[in-house]
């Protein structure tokens, strides 16, 4: 037996990008599906990076009160880049009159499904996707938790189905893009014990890079530049706490139980097609970034804000224009992250073949920024965020 289900977007993934999405819709009266091959409580407690960029948490606002960005979340309105054994602060509020929010992705999920729930949202967890059919009635070809074959026929498919994206064969054929890859990962920890710091602490030294981030007054979240191949289970705590101090030189770590270890691979990665005919992609399916800068889960929130808008034009008014302009105004945006990510990654890790030229260069990269009004700016606008409807 097969189970058909039919709806006007079908939405592969159930993560920021696609409750975000079909939140939108259904504000401007739009139905949808949304699938993802994951339990919810496995959705729940994925974890994942921190840092809400202002725009994400206004858009956050119009799910009401459901989402706790703004109370239990807590707003930063500056970071620390640390290099040569000291700190330079970038004060946001000074440079661009903005912020940030630090609000743990998984917590953002647990409020957009509450809301999405609360209102009645067609939301199957436990559903995998197997294939997308393009068409003028595309469809998405999945199982249930028991096997049995789901067939979802939708007037439109979007995949916010992550890296491992079964929507984008759909959309960008096998060739599908333009990537790099990286000779580091991220160490990540979290622990109990107070924090360290009241703002995040960005920190290049000789033996690599390190990011003290918090979650609350009791729980922090750090991570150690590695080598990919890091087993997490090599490190005793004790030599974790060293690997994490001695790269951040000049401040003292604040140490506890360590409770969560995992390892984070960086690769720069933009689909070459964002959308072909009734399909398109949003968020890790059409592209990935490196951690540094927290850029992953607010390009998703971007690209879902203009595929919305899309998505109304085309199916109320049957107006395609904001459809076909789409892969060209989320790629502006894509590619402006991409060149942040990788920036701030490269300025802030050494290298593993990293010769004292290179090592001399980038402290007097960190300095460019640091010491002036524009480099803090640069940095400042796009840790921040771009305005979304630019
Ligand atoms: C966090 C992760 C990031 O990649 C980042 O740039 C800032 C904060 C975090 O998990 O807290």
């Amino acid at each position: 037996m097969t189970t058909t289900v039919r709806t006007r977007v079908a939405i592969i993934g159930a993560g920021p990008a696609g409750l975000m999405l079909s939140h939108l819709l259904a504000q401007a009266g739009i139905e949808s599906v949304v699938i993802d091959q994951r339990t919810r409580d496995e959705i729940e407690s994925t974890i994942r990076a921190g840092i809400l960029e202002q725009g994400t948490v206004e858009l956050l606002d119009t799910i009401g009160p459901a989402s706790r960005a703004r109370t239990v979340g807590h707003r930063h309105d500056g970071i620390e880049l640390r290099f040569d054994g000291e700190g330079h602060r970038i004060d946001f509020a000074e440079s661009v009159g903005r912020a940030v929010w630090l609000y743990p992705q998984h917590e953002v999920l647990k409020d957009l499904i509450a809301a999405r729930l609360a209102a009645g949202q067609d939301l199957r967890f436990g559903v995998t996707a197997d294939g997308v059919e393009d068409g003028d009635h595309p469809r998405v070809h999945a199982r249930d938790a028991d096997g049995v074959p789901v067939e979802i026929e939708a007037d439109f498919v979007v995949g916010s189905d992550g890296s491992r994206s079964v929507a984008r064969a759909a959309v960008a054929g096998s060739r599908n893009g333009s990537f790099r890859e990286y000779p580091f990962a991220w160490f990540g920890i979290l622990c109990e014990a107070p924090p360290s710091s009241e703002e995040l602490i960005y920190s290049n030294s000789p033996d690599g890079f390190a990011l003290v981030s918090q979650r609350s007054a009791t729980v922090q979240r750090m991570y150690f530049q590695c080598d990919p191949d890091t087993d997490t289970a090599a490190f005793s705590e004790a030599q974790l706490w060293d690997e994490l101090q001695k790269r951040v030189p000049g401040t003292t770590l604040r140490e506890g139980p360590i409770f969560q270890r995992d390892v984070l691979r960086f690769r720069s990665f933009v689909a070459n097609e964002l959308r072909r005919g009734r399909v398109a992609l949003v968020g890790d399916a059409a592209h990935t970034v490196p951690p540094t800068g927290a850029k992953g889960m607010n390009l998703a929130i971007a690209d879902v804000r203009l595929l919305a808008a899309a998505l109304r034009a085309f199916l109320l008014e049957s107006d395609e224009r904001l459809l076909d302009a789409y892969p060209d105004t989320a790629s502006r945006r894509i590619w402006k992250a991409q060149h942040f990510s990788w920036w701030m990654t490269n300025m802030l890790h050494v290298t593993p073949d990293a010769t004292d030229f290179d090592r001399r260069r980038q402290l007097g990269e960190l300095r460019s920024v640091v010491e002036s009004e524009h480099g803090r700016a640069y940095l400042a606008e796009a840790y921040c965020g771009w305005p979304l409807d630019a």
